[in-house]
Formats: C-alpha cells, sequence, structure tokens
C-alpha cells in the first residue's frame, strides 16, 4: 500500500528557526512521501530546496480582493502539490463550515492539487456515540460534486478533535474500526475507486509503531511532533521502512 506521512507544522517557527528545521530535517526527509506543511509565508524556503510540500488551507476563488487570503491557483503555480482543507482549527477558529470546506475542496481540485480532507469528532459527539454520523455528514457536504475523476486526488485526514495536541489518541481498533467505516462511505459514494486515508492526532515517535501497524491506514498527519526534526525522522522511518 501506498503510504505518506504529512507534517502540519502550523502556525509555528519564525524565518531564523526555519533554517534550523531545514538543516536539521535534510536529506532523508526530502521525498515525494513526506510532504511538508509549513506556514504559507515560508513556502517558497521549502520549495526550492525541492520538499514535497502542501499549503495549511487555501480559499476557493482563484484570484481578487479577498484580504489575507491565498488561494489553490497560486499555490499550484508555485509547483506545490498539496494543500490540507478543513483542518479543524480552521473550522473552529476562522468558523468554516462544511459548505466552505466544500467549496475549497472544489476549487483546489480543480487547480489540480491534491486535497488533504480533515474530518473528526468533538469529545462530546465521541460520547454521544455520535461519531460514524458526524463523519458521514463531513464526507458527504465536503465532498459535494466531486467528480469522480478527481476523487483519487482527495486523501482523507482522520483527526477526532479530542486528540490533536492532547497525548489522547483512540484505541489502535478505534482507529481501525472508524477509519474503515470512513472508508465504506467513499467508497458508497466513489465505487471502485482508490482514496487514502491517514490518522491524525497526537502521532509521534512512540505511537508510530503500532498505529503503523493499522492495514488500512496510508500513513499519519502529524502536528507537534513534526516540529521535531529528529521526532519526524523516527516517524518517517517507520511509516516509509
Ligand atoms: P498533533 O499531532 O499536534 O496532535 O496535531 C495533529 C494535527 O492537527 C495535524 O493536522
Amino acid at each position: 500500500m501506498e503510504k505518506i506521512v504529512v507534517a502540519n507544522l502550523k502556525m509555528n517557527m519564525t524565518a531564523a528557526y526555519v533554517n534550523n528545521y531545514l538543516n536539521g530535517i535534510k536529506e532523508d526527509i526530502n521525498t515525494k512521501k513526506v510532504v511538508i506543511c509549513p506556514p504559507a509565508l515560508y513556502l517558497p524556503y521549502f520549495v526550492r530546496k525541492k520538499y514535497s510540500v502542501g499549503a495549511q488551507d487555501c480559499f476557493y476563488v482563484d484570484e481578487g480582493a479577498y484580504t489575507g487570503c491565498i488561494s489553490a491557483n497560486q499555490i499550484a503555480s508555485m509547483g506545490i502539490k498539496y494543500t490540507i482543507i478543513g483542518h479543524s482549527e480552521r473550522r473552529q477558529y476562522f468558523h468554516e463550515t462544511d459548505n466552505i470546506v466544500n467549496k475549497k475542496v472544489l476549487n483546489a481540485l480543480e487547480n489540480d492539487l491534491n486535497v488533504i480532507l480533515c474530518i473528526g469528532e468533538t469529545k462530546e459527539e465521541k460520547d454521544m456515540l455520535k461519531t460514524d454520523k458526524i463523519l458521514k455528514r463531513q464526507l458527504i457536504n465536503c465532498l459535494r460534486n466531486v467528480n469522480e475523476n478527481k476523487i483519487e486526488n482527495v486523501i482523507i485526514a482522520y483527526e477526532p478533535i479530542w486528540s490533536i495536541g492532547t497525548g489522547l489518541i483512540p484505541t489502535m481498533k478505534e482507529i481501525k474500526s472508524t477509519t474503515a467505516y470512513i472508508l465504506e462511505i467513499v467508497n458508497s459514494l466513489y465505487p471502485d475507486k482508490k482514496v487514502k486515508i491517514l490518522y491524525g492526532g497526537s502521532v509521534n515517535e512512540k505511537n508510530i509503531e503500532s498505529i503503523n501497524k493499522i492495514d488500512n491506514l496510508n500513513g499519519v498527519l502529524v502536528g507537534g511532533a513534526s516540529l521535531d526534526p529528529h521526532k519526524l525522522r523516527k516517524i518517517k522511518e517507520v511509516v516509509l521502512g
């Protein structure tokens, strides 16, 4: 199975630290299968050094009067191949709805980007046994009108919100059954298509061996641990061998 590691650096690092980081990750991380998503401002540093790179977000219009936004079209014009869309932090702090996420997904695919679409449930939803319902709703809404010719350019990242940055992760059995459910929904929407699925939420160099054994996963989406080049390298070694 084709595997990838996606590093979401979020809104971390100042310019001086980016250089340290680039020195720290060096050539062994420079593979198409490790996608680094730095703050937008620093994308060119990574592009220039030929890393496989992704944006953390994009807007749903190609260009125009949208102060502060960057578009999928602009991202693609830099030779960048990936963008994260619908991260729970975007949904929480910037009030992005499934509808907005859907518009972004459609526009990013139109611009030939690979989309890392994040979905996941809150702790409250999990406790109320609503996880499946929430994930199904997010998938149906966020993938609305995505053409079957484009669906294989979407990578689903299952990120339980309660697991992000908390050190808490679902049991391996839960990750397996929830990601199997996600694949079942995607397959019902797009029969015969192969969509990749990642797990994200408190992935680190210690739990990666167990997570990597879950056979329906194509890899992981890593936040905090990816800020440390040694931890990212260890995760990469386990996932990519
Ligand atoms: P952490 O790995 O820090 O929990 O973050 C996960 C995440 O949100 C990746 O997108």
